[in-house]
Parts: structure tokens; C-alpha cells; sequence
């Protein structure tokens, strides 16, 4: 029963999409199991550029079952677009699956997710602006719409209806806006439903199914360990669970099915919005790593703040996720930095030494990366396909993330190409016996 969990280590965009891609080609299905159209994939495939937000990468394997979960917040509008952009670009949808109980960000989301923002000034999460927080905010109210709703046009008018009585306070701005009429909205919504109707289902079976057959299952999960809303450091989060214990509720398997869970991390940090970044960097090298490692959001473009690689943080993800390995990304945008830094503890107020991770909110906030220095490398490794082959100092660096967290490295990221990886005798063993 192989199951694969993938989930970001760090604050998001740690590349996990490429990964999930390489993997997806073994994969009897690829499962999205939280989040919603605030994450981003770019997939470089030759000449071509693919960016995703919603569909699970895996769809460029023509006939994968891509599946995007229960725990998946969905704007029809953007899944849409996504669709008509594969097909344009003739990418056979025939896996495309999504679950029926998949809650739907609606418009007024949008406009409560700006409104929210806006009220907190400079205390503003910074999120993306997707709808995310109100939408997951409106499932735990039972006041969601999910998909299933978009194919009885009675009962979605009814569901509206239910949904918007309580925001009227709100949203009075936006009375007149027609993005908030009911009956534009029931027929936007229900005409939504007529043209993905082939792809909406049942999908826990298709794990089930898959799994009892003994074959590959990818439970792929977006942001990051940092940003989840439990273990994460808020209230500077998003509003789901990004860490691999929501791969099971958001997909719908029981914990037995999974039986590998791969952290995926930067070979530095990055995060995007406000809150707490012990190892950031405000000089001229965070500025070298953005550039260096194109640190701009792929769904909004916001520049992301950059800084060293912290073991503190990626320790606790080890434990918080149950890593059983990593994949380091980016190893190349590192090239001739020396030397280079890593935050092994953190200080604190009254300068406090900290080790673990620091729970309490008022620590984390001024909690400063105590880094040790590591030898850099000049060589380019772009071209590099097996770790022996990395310069000593690159192979130094890499042992010395596995010393700290107690997992290996199971692949190591050196380009943007789909190519541009070492795939360790580790990580092909991983998946030939999955
Ligand atoms: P939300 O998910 O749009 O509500 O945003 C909450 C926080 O999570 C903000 O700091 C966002 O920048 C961050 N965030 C959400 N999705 C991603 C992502 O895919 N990558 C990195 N940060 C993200």
C-alpha cells in the first residue's frame, strides 16, 4: 500500500510541484489534498512553461488520474481558465478528477478576504487574496457551498442564500455590486456545474483502489509546514493544514495508507507576507537570492523575502510531518556563495538560546538565526546527475542537513528543467518498491 506524502517544509514554494511531477510518471494517481488556488506550480518542460494552480502537475502525463481532493478550497472561475489553458495547449484532462465535497470559494470570499485585510492595516497577514481564510472559515461554519451544490440549482440558491445572510453586516459596501447578486450568481455557479460535471466524483475510492492494487499514490500538499494553521507560526498562516497528518482527511484514507512522507525544502528560506523569519536576510545577499532563485510568487508575483537555510525550523518539520526523507531544491542558486550560513538555533529576547522551535508567539517574533559558517563552491552544477559528482563543499553541505535532521536526502534540485535533479540510489529504490 504505497502511499507518498509530499509537503513543503518550510513557508511554501519549495518547488514541491517539479517533484510531484517526477514522481507523478510512477504514480498510479496524483491526490491535492488541501489549500486552494493561493499555491502555485511552475513546471519547466523543454521549451515550455506550465504554471498550475489548482490541477495537480501530473496532468502533463497524458490519462494520470489527477485528483483534486476534499480538502481542496476551489474557485470555479480559476479552475476554469486552468482547464481552457491545458486544453488550448492540448493537455489530455480525461484524469482530471474533483471531489465532489470540495468546498468552493465564491466571490463574497473574495471580497471578505480584501475586506479582512484592509480592517487589519499594518497588522495585515498579507495573504493572497484568494478567498482562502473566508472560505475555509465558512466550511467549519457549515456554510459552505461545495461542489455537489453546483449541479441542483435549488439547493445552490438556497446555499447562497444561507451563506450571505450573515455577512450582510460585512458586506454592506458591496449591496449594489453584481458580483453579489443572487441570481447571476446561482446561474454562474450552475452553469459552472453543467461544464464539469465529467470531472466531478467520488474520490476517496480512487485512492482506495489504487492502494489495494498495491500501487503508487502521491498525496500531493501545497504551502508549507509553517504556514499551517495549527503547527505553523501563527496567526501568520493560511487557513488549512498543509503538514502530512491532512493528507488523510483531505483526501479521505486512513493514516495505514501512508507509508512514506517526503519534505521538500529550499537549499536556503524563503516566505512570502508578513510574520515571523528568524533567518532572514535584509542585506545585499537576500537580495542575490531572490534574484538568483526568481523569488517572485508564481500566483501573485509578490517579491519573496529570502534567507539562509534554517535547520531549527526544518527540524521541527521533521517531527511535525514524520519526514521519512528530503528533497533539497535549488542547490544551484547557491553556486558561488562562500561562504555560506546556516541557522542551527535562534535567539531570543534577553538573549534567550533556542534550539527547538519556540512555540510561543512573542519568542518567535523576535527570535534571531544564530548561524555557523560552511564552505561554498564555485563550480556550476546545473549539469550535475549524481551526488558523488556535486564539488566537495556542495556534498558538505547536503551531509550536513542530513547530520542535523536525521533523515537522508533523497533528491537534490540543481535547475528549473524537469531533468535538473539528482535522484539518489536512495530515492529510485523508494519508488521502484512503491
Ligand atoms: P492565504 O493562504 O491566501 O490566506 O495567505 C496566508 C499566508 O500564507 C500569507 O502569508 C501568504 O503569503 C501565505 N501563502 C499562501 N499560499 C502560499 C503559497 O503557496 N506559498 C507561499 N506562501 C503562501
Amino acid at each position: 500500500m504505497p502511499g507518498l506524502v509530499i509537503v513543503g517544509a518550510q513557508w511554501g514554494d519549495e518547488g514541491k510541484g517539479k517533484v510531484v511531477d517526477l514522481l507523478a510518471e510512477q504514480a498510479d494517481a496524483v491526490i491535492r489534498f488541501q489549500g486552494g488556488n493561493n499555491a502555485g506550480h511552475t513546471i519547466v518542460l523543454g521549451e515550455k512553461t506550465y504554471k498550475f494552480h489548482l490541477i495537480p502537475s501530473g496532468i502533463l502525463y497524458p490519462g494520470k488520474l489527477c485528483v483534486i481532493g476534499n480538502g481542496v478550497v476551489v474557485d470555479l472561475r480559476v479552475l476554469s481558465e486552468e482547464i481552457d489553458g491545458l486544453r488550448r495547449r492540448g493537455i489530455d484532462l480525461s484524469g482530471l478528477r474533483i471531489s465532489a465535497n470540495a468546498h468552493l470559494i465564491m466571490p463574497y470570499h473574495l471580497l471578505l478576504d480584501e475586506a479582512g485585510e484592509a480592517k487589519l492595516g499594518r497588522r495585515e497577514i498579507g495573504t493572497t487574496k484568494r478567498g482562502i481564510g473566508p472560505c475555509y472559515a465558512d466550511k467549519a461554519a457549515r456554510l459552505g457551498i461545495r461542489l455537489q451544490d453546483v449541479l441542483d440549482e435549488k439547493i445552490l440558491k438556497q446555499k447562497i442564500t444561507a451563506a450571505l445572510e450573515p455577512k450582510r453586516q460585512t458586506l454592506r459596501e458591496f449591496t449594489k455590486d453584481p458580483r453579489l447578486d443572487l441570481h447571476q450568481m446561482t446561474e454562474e455557479y450552475t452553469a459552472f456545474g453543467h461544464r464539469l460535471e465529467p470531472y466531478i466524483a467520488d474520490t476517496p475510492p480512487i485512492a482506495w483502489n489504487a492502494l489495494d492494487q498495491g500501487r503508487l499514490v502521491v498525496f500531493e500538499g501545497a504551502q508549507g509546514t509553517l504556514l499551517d494553521i495549527d503547527h505553523g507560526t501563527y496567526p501568520f498562516v493560511t487557513s488549512s493544514n498543509p503538514v502530512a497528518g491532512a493528507a488523510c482527511v483531505g483526501a479521505g484514507v486512513g493514516p495505514k495508507a501512508i507509508d512514506h512522507v517526503w519534505g521538500i525544502a529550499k537549499a536556503y528560506s524563503t516566505r512570502v507576507g508578513a510574520g515571523p523569519f528568524p533567518s532572514e536576510l535584509h542585506d545585499g545577499l537576500g537580495e542575490r537570492l531572490r534574484t538568483a532563485g526568481a523569488e517572485f510568487g508564481t500566483t501573485t508575483g509578490r517579491a519573496r523575502r529570502c534567507g539562509w537555510l534554517d535547520v531549527v525550523a526544518l527540524r521541527y518539520a521533521v517531527r511535525v510531518n514524520g519526514l521519512t526523507a528530503l528533497v533539497i531544491t535549488k542547490l544551484d542558486v547557491l553556486t558561488g556563495i562562500d561562504p555560506l550560513r546556516v541557522a542551527v538555533g535562534y535567539v531570543g529576547p534577553e538573549g534567550a538560546s533556542f534550539t527547538d522551535f519556540p512555540y510561543h508567539q512573542s519568542v518567535l517574533h523576535t527570535a534571531r538565526g544564530e548561524t555557523i559558517e560552511l564552505p561554498g563552491w564555485q563550480e556550476d552544477i546545473s549539469g550535475v546527475r549524481e551526488i558523488a559528482d556535486l564539488p566537495e563543499a556542495a556534498r558538505g553541505y547536503l551531509d550536513f542537513i542530513e547530520e542535523q535532521l536525521g533523515i537522508p536526502v533523497v533528491m537534490v534540485g540543481v535547475g528549473p528543467g524537469r531533468d535538473e535533479i539528482i535522484w539518489t540510489e536512495a530515492a529510485q529504490q523508494l519508488t521502484v518498491t512503491c
